[in-house]
């Protein structure tokens, strides 16, 4: 059955095209909120998503709104996350909707990520509807940006809607061809309870929160249902929907988008992707594409102090409440004592998780360079799965090692292709197509995971001016050449600092990593040497020479409290370090495996 009066859409857009602007506007014209609460832009809800500028979680907000036809329609706007990392949580919302529009900043044009995220819709057979926003600017270029939406995505872009979500021109248009265009939900409102879980998160009060989208049946308060995938049963509490305020309905029929409340105690309960059913629909299929996300990249987060080590665990518990993509195992190592190998989807994962730590707990931490997953076939046929270098086998027990392999698309002006192209081959890509669309080229390569966590995208940006965009996905694990590069400081290993590096570049690496390093290590009493080595065998070293005596030569001679201040002057300068047998080592030596030239 078509549920004519619902339209559930999403938007499409990169960072900073002005979706939380466009959704603001389309909050303001449904009077939904007053003045002082529209004051903020109200979809980003986490400080951290407002100040980066990103979204990070998905939400919804449904709009009444009265079109020219006289009938008043349900929107359900699903936003979605606006970055590489989360594009499973961006299928999913998608999946929620009939419709997308495809945000696209006419000052601007297309990039990578809604280029991926745009096939994603049309894969999924979603509408979608091509608009230009900012058209405000005298630096718009409508034209050339409709040229590319038609080459690159392929959509009829000639009556492109053209809107300002800063002025609001363009609005009631939009709002219109939205209710036009865009199909109706179908579904059985008297069928057996189906609803896919778009999102879930953690509220203080109420537990778990899911936002949902009901393909088939009714669900409403009292009733038992089930969590397909760990066959889990909870007792509805309530439902209702975001207008953006949290607002209790008597029931979510077919085709609406709300929230479900049900005394689910932990995220794990009601992960994104997965169906709801009645406790009694034993058989139900559940909806298609449901997965459990794996973190992709791991790191060592210790605090600098081990009396926050209980501190660092409560923190790393509260925001897992919040982020199932999260892990956190407990992690000793010799250099840094007790800290947790943590678990992320990519690196801007990590960042956000490394800055909430450290800014909403207070902690001080040192956090090490982060590493993709490895799998290792051991001589015991084992297949084992290695978040740290620190537990790699020894070298006589390993038969294989392989590597996570990514798709990279890449988009980019012609001028740059010859610097991408190289950028790509250093690290270890294997092209897998070209095409020419328009002046951009549309680039696919294949690439070891552990290089593009390195500084790729960084370096993507400065080879073509900041003007190429990047996507990834996660292929495969495949066999390669690898070994672990340990580092020596004065003869002793600290595990903190070994990689995963191909066999071909270890030389390279390694010699890179000993001159970094001699230059971030401050210098000591005594000489220190720092080595790089392959098993048993050294491939590289630095010196890092004694300081010179006269620096406290002066207060010789019983000036004891002098020397004392000028010790700690020095200490005060370098608040992350970590004692690592006689010699302090600061945050950045762990991090330096991430900037390689
Ligand atoms: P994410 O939340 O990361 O996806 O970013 P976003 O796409 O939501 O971007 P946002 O709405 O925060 O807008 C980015 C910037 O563009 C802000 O400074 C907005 O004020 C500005 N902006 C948005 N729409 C318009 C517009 O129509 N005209 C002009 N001139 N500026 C706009």
């Amino acid at each position: 059955r078509r549920l004519e009066q619902i339209r559930n859409f999403s938007i499409i857009a990169h960072i900073d095209h002005g979706k939380s602007t466009l959704a603001d506007r389309l909050i303001e014209r449904s009077g939904a909120l007053s003045q002082r609460e529209m004051a903020e832009q109200v979809l980003d809800s986490m400080d951290l998503e407002r100040e980066r500028g990103i979204t990070i979680k998905a939400q919804s907000v449904s709009l009444d709104y009265t079109a020219r036809d006289g009938r008043t329609y349900q929107l359900n706007f699903i936003d979605t996350p606006g970055h590489v990392d989360f594009s499973y949580e961006v299928s999913r919302s998608l999946y929620a909707c009939e419709g997308a529009l495809l945000l696209v900043d006419a000052s601007q044009g297309v990039e990578a990520q809604s280029v991926a995220n745009c096939y994603t819709a049309v894969e999924q057979g979603l509408e979608v509807l091509p608009v230009l926003n900012k058209i405000d600017l005298v630096s718009a270029d409508p034209d050339r940006v409709v040229q590319q939406i038609e080459e690159i995505i392929g959509l009829d872009a000639a009556d492109v809607l053209k809107i300002s979500a800063k002025t609001g021109q363009g609005l009631d248009e939009l709002l219109e061809s939205l209710v036009q265009h865009f199909p109706p939900p179908m579904g059985d409102p008297d069928g057996p309870l189906k609803a896919l879980i778009i999102d879930s998160w953690f509220n203080n009060y109420l537990g778990v929160v899911c936002l949902v989208r009901v393909f088939d049946g009714v669900v409403q308060p009292g009733e038992k249902i089930r969590v397909h995938s760990t066959g889990r049963e909870f007792t509805v509490d309530q439902v209702g929907i975001f207008t953006p305020k949290q607002t209790s309905w008597q029931s979510l029929t077919a085709g609406r988008v709300g929230y479900v409340i049900a005394g689910i105690k932990s995220l794990d309960g009601a992960p994104v992707g997965d169906t709801l059913t009645h406790a009694s629909q034993k058989t139900t299929v559940p909806l298609p594409g449901f997965k459990v996300v794996k973190p992709r990249v791991f790191a060592g987060v210790f605090p600098v102090s081990a009396e926050d080590y209980e501190d660092c665990r409560e923190a790393l518990a509260k925001l897992r409440l919040n982020d199932t993509a999260l892990r956190y195992e407990p992690e000793t190592s010799q250099a840094l004592g007790f800290g947790f190998r943590c678990g992320f989807l990519g690196m801007l994962h990590m960042e956000i998780v490394q800055e909430r730590l450290e800014r909403e707990y207070g902690l001080n931490l040192i956090t090490t360079a982060p590493t993709v997953v490895h799998e290792v076939l051991t001589t015991r046929a084992e297949v084992l799965e290695v978040h740290n270098p620190a537990d790699l086998p020894p070298l006589g027990e390993i038969k294989e090692i392989r590597e996570p392999i990514i798709q990279a698309s890449i988009l980019v002006p012609q001028e740059y292709l010859g610097n991408v192209i190289k950028l790509c081959e250093d690290k270890r890509g294997s092209q897998k197509s070209l095409q020419y669309v328009g002046n951009q080229i549309a680039l696919e390569y294949e690439m070891p995971m552990s290089e593009v966590v390195l500084d790729f995208f960084d370096r993507l940006k400065s080879a073509s001016r900041g003007f190429a965009s990047f996507d990834y996905e996660f292929r495969r694990f495949q066999v390669a050449s690898l070994v672990k590069l340990d580092i020596l400081v004065n003869g002793e290993p600290v595990d903190a600092l070994s990689t995963i590096v191909h066999r071909d570049l270890a030389q390279v690496r390694g010699r890179e990593l000993t001159e970094r390093l001699k230059s971030i290590i401050p210098r000591q009493m005594f000489e220190v040497a720092i080595q790089a080595a392959v098993g048993s065998r050294i491939i590289a070293r630095s010196t890092i020479k004694a300081l010179r005596k006269n620096v406290t030569a002066k207060c010789y001679g019983g000036d004891i409290t002098r020397k004392k201040k000028l010790l700690e002057k020095q200490k005060a300068g370098k608040r992350r370090m970590k004692q690592v047998g006689k010699i302090e080592i600061p945050q950045d030596a762990f991090l330096a495996v991430l900037q390689v030239d």
